[in-house]
C-alpha cells in the first residue's frame, strides 16, 4: 500500500495535493472513492440520493470485508480506508476544500454540466474538475464551470477497485499544469493512468474494443465462424480472459447495442453501425447474463 500523499511534505517538493472530492456514489463513483481511500488520500463524496449514498458505502465495506477474508489487507486498514471516505449531504460540502472532484454522476449532458456549473461556484478556485464519462467528453462540459482550464477527463474503469487503469483525457482547453494533476492524481490512487492529448471518442480502450469487437460480429453475421468458435479464437489466440460474445452476454447485449448505435450517431462512421445479429438478439430481449440468456444461456451456471 503507498503513503498518503501528504505525508511525503518537506522532500523539498511542492506538498502534494491529496484531498478528493466524488460526486455520485452508484456503481463506479463509491469505488473511485473507496480505491483512492485505500491509498491513503481524503475523500468527500455526495449523492443526490441518501440511500444511494448509504448503499455505495455498504458495498464497499463488503468489498474490503471478502480482502481482509482472503488475507489480503489488514482488519485495521480495512476500517481506516473505510473511514477515510466521509459522505457529505450537501455538494458544498463535500468540495469545499477538494484538490480535484471527480464527478461520476448519470450519463447526462445535462445533468452533468448543471453539476460543473455548481462545481464551478463551489470548489476552491484551484482545484481540478475531471469527469468519468465514458462518452462525453471534457470539451462538452468544460465551459460550464467557468475554469475549463482546470477541467479534464478521468475515465476509470469498472470496477474501480479492481480495474488498474484511468485514461486521462486533455481537452482542447485543459492546462499542462491540471493534465499533470491528474496524472499524479491516479498514480496516487495506485492506479496506472494513460494521457490522451487530444480528445476523441470512445478514448482509446473503448474504442479498440468497440472494432475488435464490430470485426467478430462481422465475421459472424458473414457466416465465416460460430460465435462460440470466434469466442474460443479470440480467448486462446489473443489472450483475452473473454471473447467478445461472452463478454457481451456479461455487459448486457442492450448496453453493446446502444454504445455501437452511439458511437455510429456520434461519428456518421459506418464501421461502428451495429449488427443485424446483435440488434436481432436485443429485439428478442435476449439480453445476456441477466436475462438468463443471450449467446449462452445461463440456467444454471454459464453454459
Ligand atoms: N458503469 C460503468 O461500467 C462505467 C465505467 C466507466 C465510466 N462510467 C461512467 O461513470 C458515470 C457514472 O456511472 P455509474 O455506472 O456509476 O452510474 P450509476 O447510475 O450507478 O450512478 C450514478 C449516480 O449519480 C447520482 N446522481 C445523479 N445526478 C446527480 C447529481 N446532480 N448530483 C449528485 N449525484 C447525482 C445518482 O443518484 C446515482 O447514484 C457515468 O458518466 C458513466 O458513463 C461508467
Amino acid at each position: 500500500m503507498s503513503e498518503p500523499l501528504g505525508r511525503e511534505a518537506g522532500t523539498g517538493m511542492a506538498p502534494k495535493e491529496s484531498r478528493l472530492a466524488v460526486v455520485g456514489a452508484g456503481s463506479m463513483g463509491a469505488q473511485i472513492a473507496q480505491q483512492a481511500a485505500l491509498h491513503g488520500l481524503e475523500v468527500r463524496i455526495h449523492d443526490l440520493s441518501h440511500e444511494q449514498l448509504r448503499r455505495g458505502l455498504e458495498a464497499n465495506r463488503s468489498w474490503l470485508r471478502r480482502r481482509v477474508e482472503r488475507g489480503r489487507l489488514p482488519a485495521e486498514e480495512m476500517e481506516a480506508a473505510l473511514a477515510r471516505v466521509r459522505p457529505a449531504v450537501g455538494l458544498a460540502e463535500a468540495v469545499s476544500d477538494a484538490d480535484l472532484v471527480i464527478e461520476a454522476v448519470v450519463e447526462d449532458l445535462e445533468v452533468k454540466r448543471s453539476v460543473f456549473a455548481e462545481l464551478g461556484r463551489l470548489a476552491p478556485e484551484p482545484a481540478v474538475l475531471a469527469s468519468n464519462s465514458s462518452t462525453i467528453g471534457v470539451s462538452r462540459l468544460a465551459d460550464a464551470s467557468g475554469r475549463p482550464d482546470r477541467c479534464c477527463n478521468m475515465h476509470f474503469f469498472y470496477p474501480p477497485l479492481v480495474m488498474d487503469l484511468v485514461e486521462v483525457v486533455k481537452g482542447p482547453a485543459t492546462s499542462e499544469r491540471t493534465v499533470e494533476r491528474a496524472l499524479a492524481f491516479a498514480r496516487a490512487m495506485g492506479r496506472t493512468p494513460v494521457l490522451l492529448r487530444r480528445e476523441i471518442d470512445g478514448f482509446i480502450v473503448n474504442r479498440i474494443l468497440h472494432m475488435a469487437t464490430q470485426e467478430a460480429y462481422r465475421l459472424l453475421d458473414a457466416g465465416v465462424a460460430s460465435f462460440q468458435d470466434i469466442d474460443l479464437a479470440v480467448e486462446k489466440g489473443l489472450g483475452w480472459p473473454l471473447g467478445p460474445f461472452r463478454l457481451g452476454d456479461l455487459t448486457g447485449l442492450d448496453v453493446t447495442y446502444n454504445a455501437r448505435l452511439q458511437m455510429y450517431r456520434t461519428t456518421g462512421d459506418p464501421r461502428y453501425r451495429p449488427s443485424p445479429a446483435l440488434e436481432a438478439k436485443v429485439r428478442a430481449g435476449e439480453l445476456g447474463r441477466k436475462t438468463g440468456k443471450g449467446w449462452y444461456e445461463y440456467q444454471r451456471q454459464e453454459s
